[in-house]
């Protein structure tokens, strides 16, 4: 399709500060993001209320809420439906639902109603190629300091990996607590990466193995051990 400046969508991006709007939601008006200051926020849409994928989905996220607030996240949650479509939905899921030995399932994060749209205008969520009634499935991270981290999109038909949101939320937390990368299919416990040297000095030093704990294979690949627990004793709210 080609492309004219009327249907050229602006979306927010990765280090952009999160665009503030004020909302209604089934948990009440909110301010984001400033309500959520101090905290990691993970704001997601999905396409529509009543509709099976997006009920799998909901399900997962409020039973697997409880691990993602011991990380410092807040789940919120938007579709472009109204306040009383919402509450009727999230009541059905509670009452009648049952999805892989999950039931009685309460949704007590905020789900936003959107029915101007202006939210999921603002951060890209409806994507005409996909739907131009429905928001597409994305996911914003969004850290303490209000600024997106990571962004992922979704279609309609593809129900989000739940365990990839939370192992992203630990890597992004992992990565400012400790000054480090993660690599492809990271987990915590598995060694990370030590950023590239920035001078010839430090990498002669590295390939010298002067830096403790670090192995290099290359001056500019090097990675170091970061157990689990201390990760998770570092990220992790004290109980
Ligand atoms: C669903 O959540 O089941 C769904 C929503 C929109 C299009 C297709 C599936």
């Amino acid at each position: 399709m080609e492309q004219t400046i009327q249907n050229v969508v602006s979306m927010p991006r990765i280090g952009d500060k999160a665009p503030s709007f004020k909302a209604v939601t089934t948990q009440g008006d909110i301010n984001f993001p400033e309500d959520y200051s101090g905290k990691w926020v993970i704001l997601f849409s999905h396409p529509a209320d009543f509709t099976p994928v997006c009920t799998s989905e909901f399900m997962t996220f409020a039973t697997m809420e409880k691990q993602f607030e011991e990380a410092n996240c807040k789940l919120v949650g938007l579709s472009v439906d109204g306040l009383y479509s919402h509450i009727a939905w999230l009541r059905t899921i509670k009452e009648k639902i049952e999805f892989k030995g999950m039931k009685n399932v309460e949704v007590t994060f905020p789900l936003i109603e959107d029915i101007t749209m202006n939210v999921a205008k603002t951060y890209g969520m409806l994507q005409p190629g996909e739907s131009t009634t429905k928001a597409v499935r994305a996911v914003f991270f969004i850290d303490p300091k209000g600024i997106i981290r990571t962004i992922i999109y979704y279609p309609l038909s593809l129900g989000r990996n739940f365990d990839e949101l939370y192992r992203v939320l630990i890597a992004l937390q992992t990565a400012d607590e400790f000054g480090i990368a993660t690599p492809a299919d990271w987990r915590p416990g598995d060694d990370v990466i030590v950023p590239p040297a920035g001078s010839c000095g430090t990498a002669k030093d590295r390939m010298e193995g002067k830096e403790k704990d670090v192995k290099c294979y290359d001056w500019f690949f090097c990675t170091k051990p970061i157990s689990k627990d201390e990760i998770m004793k570092k990220i992790l709210k004290k109980k």
